[in-house]
């Protein structure tokens, strides 16, 4: 069927033509969307990035949303680290040359060869019509994207990769939106506000994979911070999501939010 006629297979999915930011279509719809629900367009014309900043999309990046319910309030600061992990693992799944290259840099991108795949926005919202705590996870992935035709140099993107130019088949859209929903409900569920010990909720249980995926674990690095740069070495990454920057003397200072690079 032309992509126009195709019935709309998932209940969860709602596909837009177009729209200027997922994330901000699903926040602004807090009462019609369930746990589990994706917003998906070919064509966003006013993302948002990490840092307030407008998050450019040309075409070919796959730009979607889901909604998470039910969170433990407490455990946000390490939701996008985990999203990050279910990004790596949809991928993983359906291009299989990609196995083991694709690494987390904290907080939110993820990487592959030091190069940008994906970035993720999560944003907490004050709530569903229950009133319990939600996200938004936006992902934005380099799925098939010409930069060159896009008039963009790849730094312009924050030394930007595509999946074409890596992978030796691309995953449909939706068949990456299905798997990106399958692991982040996953995911979501150790986030849960469920009754569960800390060392089964939240980041704990994936501590060792984020160690294994860490794309800057041992490597010299500089966090930007509102009024000063930090360097040091990075030294992992902590069941609350932070940082952890090895400075002069064996400090170890763990940061909750600010721009990293390599150094
Ligand atoms: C970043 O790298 O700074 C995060 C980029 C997140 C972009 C995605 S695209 C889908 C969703 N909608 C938005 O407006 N932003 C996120």
């Amino acid at each position: 069927l032309p992509e126009a006629d195709r019935p709309n297979l998932h209940h969860w999915l709602h596909s837009l033509d177009t729209c200027p930011s997922t994330n901000s279509w699903a926040i602004a719809r807090a009462a019609q969307l369930n746990h589990g629900d994706a917003v998906f367009t070919k064509r966003q014309t006013s993302g948002r990035g990490q840092h307030g900043r407008t998050w450019h999309a040309p075409t070919g990046v796959l730009t979607v949303s889901f909604v998470l319910d039910n969170l433990n309030p407490n455990l946000l600061p390490g939701l996008s680290l985990a999203a990050g992990l279910a990004v790596i693992y949809a991928i993983e799944d359906l291009v299989p040359d990609c196995r083991d290259m694709l690494r987390l840099k904290w907080p939110n991108d993820v990487w592959i060869d030091r190069h940008k795949l994906a970035g993720i926005l999560c944003e907490a919202t004050s709530g569903n019509v229950f009133g319990k705590t939600r996200a938004v996870v936006g992902i934005g992935l380099n799925r098939c994207v010409d930069f060159a035709a896009a008039g963009l140099d790849e730094r312009d993107l924050g030394n930007a990769v595509s999946l074409h130019s890596i992978a030796s088949t691309v995953p449909d859209e939706l068949c990456l939106v299905d798997r990106l929903r399958h692991y982040l409900l996953e995911l979501a569920d150790m986030f849960s506000t469920t009754d569960k010990p800390a060392s089964k909720s939240g980041l704990a249980l994936l501590l060792p994979e984020l160690r294994r995926r860490d794309a800057l674990i041992g490597c010299p690095v500089a966090i930007e911070l509102a009024s000063e740069t930090i360097c040091g070495e990075a030294a992992g990454i902590d069941g609350c999501g932070r940082l952890l920057i090895c400075l002069a003397g064996d400090r170890i200072q763990a940061f909750t939010s600010g721009r990293v690079r390599l150094i």
